[in-house]
């Protein structure tokens, strides 16, 4: 009898297909249902791209004022999730509420177990809307400020920073917000996404698999890493440590926040177009020193490791100097990738089989109670 082949990780393995969105590392291009992520970062709104990324194509301006409208309308948080997210410690992590807010959203919507795609759509909708005002809310209660009302004359990203920090910030970094937003929305069948999919294999509500799908991203391996990569950049605290730090961390054996990819060994696609919109905000807030740091650091991991920084490295400095909390980075690519993960739930449900694969078992032999 011959062992079965297992890849570690599913690396390699191709699980299904998908019409949402194609990563080719050859030509180091990701696709959202065929438009390049970088043309999509520059010419589109969030919204727009959270339609394509449902519906397959670009709005036309009728359907794209539907979305907003909808979007602007479910903005509010009901008085009983304020009053959960009160309730929770802010010991814990953010990632921790909005676990627990979304779980909520689910368990309020009467129509939760309802499956059809024009069902999941509103819920994907009410979920665009409620995850900006948990993640809003959950930062500022933190710090002691009172929660500001959603703003129904701004679109999303502006409504977003609005609800977060009581103004909307300068052009500048609303755009460099917006790019983000864009370039985290979907990346094709990656831990949270699988998770997601693996939930409604098995015919459970649109709510769970995001539930699930956001335990999965919380992970440094992978959406925490826009948090670590903040983390590591306060541990080094000024570029001239830089080299020193990446030895000693080299040296203990430590994963690098915000380098590295299962899919990408050339580069990260995304990684140029977050670049930009940092350097933009570097300029703006004048912080030269910290795009020093992030250069040299990069620099280093190239010569020692050859390993190239990926989305998250360029996005966790961008959400620090937007004047994020370092625990907010990973909430706010929960934000975004909500989408690329309802957009997964639908495709999976419309042509669903149950996802369980089989596994090698290497226990003790059968043996027997004496
Ligand atoms: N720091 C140090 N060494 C690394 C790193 C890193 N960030 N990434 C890969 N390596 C090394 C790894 O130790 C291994 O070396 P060796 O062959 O000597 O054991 C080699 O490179 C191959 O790596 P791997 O672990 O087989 O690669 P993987 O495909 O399993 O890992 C990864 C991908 C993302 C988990 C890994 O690169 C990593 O841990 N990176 C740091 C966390 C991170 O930035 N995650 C964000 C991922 S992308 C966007 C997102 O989802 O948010």
């Amino acid at each position: 009898e011959t062992a079965p082949e297992i890849r570690k990780g599913l690396a390699g393995v191709v699980a299904d297909t998908t019409a949402i969105s194609k990563v080719n590392p050859e030509t180091n291009s990701l696709l959202y249902r065929g438009y390049p992520v970088q043309e999509l970062a520059e010419r589109c709104s969030f919204e727009e791209v959270a339609w394509l990324l449902w519906h397959g194509e670009l709005p036309t301006s009728d359907q794209l004022a539907g979305l907003r409208e909808s979007e602007r309308a479910g903005r509010e948080l009901t008085p009983e999730l304020r009053e959960v997210i009160d309730r929770i410690p802010t010991t814990a992590h953010p990632m921790d509420v909005l676990r627990t807010a979304v779980s909520l959203v689910g368990a309020q919507d009467p129509h939760a177990d309802e499956a059809t795609e024009e069902a999941s759509l509103t819920k994907a909708v009410r979920l665009l809307a409620q995850v900006p005002a948990v993640v809003a809310y959950d930062q500022r209660r933190r710090r002691g400020q009172d929660l500001v009302p959603p703003d129904p004359e701004l679109g999303y990203a502006e409504n977003f920073l609005h609800m977060t920090f009581g103004q909307v910030p300068e052009p500048v970094v609303v755009d460099a917000f917006r790019v983000s937003l864009i370039l985290y929305a979907e990346h094709s069948f990656n831990a949270s996404t699988f998770t997601a999919r693996v939930i409604t294999s098995t015919m459970a509500d649109l709510y769970s698999a995001v539930v699930g799908a956001i335990g999965a991203l919380k992970g440094p391996l992978h959406g925490g890493a826009n948090e670590a990569v903040m983390h590591v950049f306060e541990e080094i605290g000024s570029a001239e440590n830089a080299e020193a730090w990446l030895e000693d961390a080299l040296a203990s054996k430590r994963k690098i926040m915000g380098f590295g990819h299962r899919v990408y060994k050339t580069g990260d696609s995304r990684v140029p177009t977050m670049k930009a919109a940092l350097d933009r905000l570097v300029e703006h807030y004048d912080r030269p020193d910290l795009l020093e740091l992030y250069t040299r650091l990069e620099a280093a991991m190239g010569e020692r490791k050859n390993i190239l920084p990926n989305l998250d490295y360029p996005s966790g400095p961008a959400y620090h100097l937007m004047g994020f909390d370092t625990a907010t980075f990973t909430p706010l690519f929960v934000a975004s990738r909500v989408v690329g993960w309802t957009a997964h739930v639908m495709e999976q449900a419309a042509d669903n089989a149950l996802i369980r694969p089989l596994s090698e078992y290497d226990g003790p032999d059968e043996r027997h109670l004496t």
